[in-house]
């Protein structure tokens, strides 16, 4: 069984804070851990942080990038300069970026195809709304959103995709145990029909206010492929134990 660990930092920690952290997790993470550890620091840091990287367990990834390879598009990062130092994961359509920074899901989709023509790992993320699921519109909002981004991808091999309910995201609501099989499974199915790959390509993470205390009973859920952290992959003990979880569930 196979468990991903994704820690997404957002806009926090300074130089020194992030580098401390990268590096306990680096000692942590050596080769007994057989969780994939994946950090997503702020884009300013991972250059030298991938420098001071000393064991290959722990991963950077970006978490965000261009939906343009080069050229006059002032404050962004692009797929090419990320990994010309060496990065090789990003996240695509992170919630915040689609209501705070307005990506609507053509530009999630022009970001997805030029990421898989440049064969970066992405995890495109996806979640409804409080009101849409309320209202009913869970399957069509995900639907909408897996099929704008994933519909033209022809030989695509394998697909990262987060599930982060937004009315879960950094607001101490988790989704129960129900509710997350159930998405999950709606998820795989429908992008297995799309895209024709079997269940054990596409690889579901969820996020949403997942933490040290939650972590075993969300991995250990029918269909969690792994989970997608924002706030408790701040401290080096709390993603730490997060880890282990995974661990937990590799083991049984
Ligand atoms: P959270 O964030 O764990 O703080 O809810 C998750 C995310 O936004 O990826």
């Amino acid at each position: 069984m196979r468990k991903i660990v994704a820690g997404n930092w957002k806009m926090n920690k300074t130089y020194a804070e992030a580098l401390d952290l990268t590096l306990a997790l680096d000692l942590y993470c050596n080769s007994n851990i057989r969780s994939e550890v994946i950090i997503f620091p702020p884009a300013i840091y991972l250059h030298s942080l991938e420098k001071a990287l000393k064991n290959k367990k722990l991963q950077l990834g970006a978490q965000n990038c261009a939906d343009q390879l080069w050229g006059a598009y002032t404050g962004e990062v692009s797929i090419d300069m990320l990994q010309s130092i060496g990065i090789k994961h990003t996240l695509i359509g992170h919630s915040e970026r689609r209501s705070l920074y307005k990506e609507n899901n053509d530009l999630i989709a022009q970001k997805v195809r030029l990421a898989f023509q440049q064969k970066i790992q992405f995890i495109l993320c996806i979640g409804e709304t409080l009101q849409e699921r309320e209202n009913g519109l869970f399957s069509s909002v995900i639907q909408n959103q897996i099929n704008s981004a994933v519909k033209n991808l022809s030989g695509i091999q394998e697909l990262y995709i987060a599930y982060e309910p937004v009315w879960a995201i950094g607001t101490g609501k988790t989704a129960t145990t129900t509710e997350i099989e159930e998405a999950h499974a709606f998820i795989k199915k429908y992008t297995s029909d799309l895209v024709h790959l079997d269940f054990s390509k596409i690889h579901v993470l969820y996020g949403g206010s997942c933490n040290e205390k939650n972590a075993l009973d969300i991995l250990s859920a029918k269909g969690v492929d792994g989970v997608l952290v924002g706030g408790a992959s701040l401290q080096a003990e709390s993603f730490k134990t997060i880890i282990q979880a995974a661990e937990t569930c590799i083991q049984k």
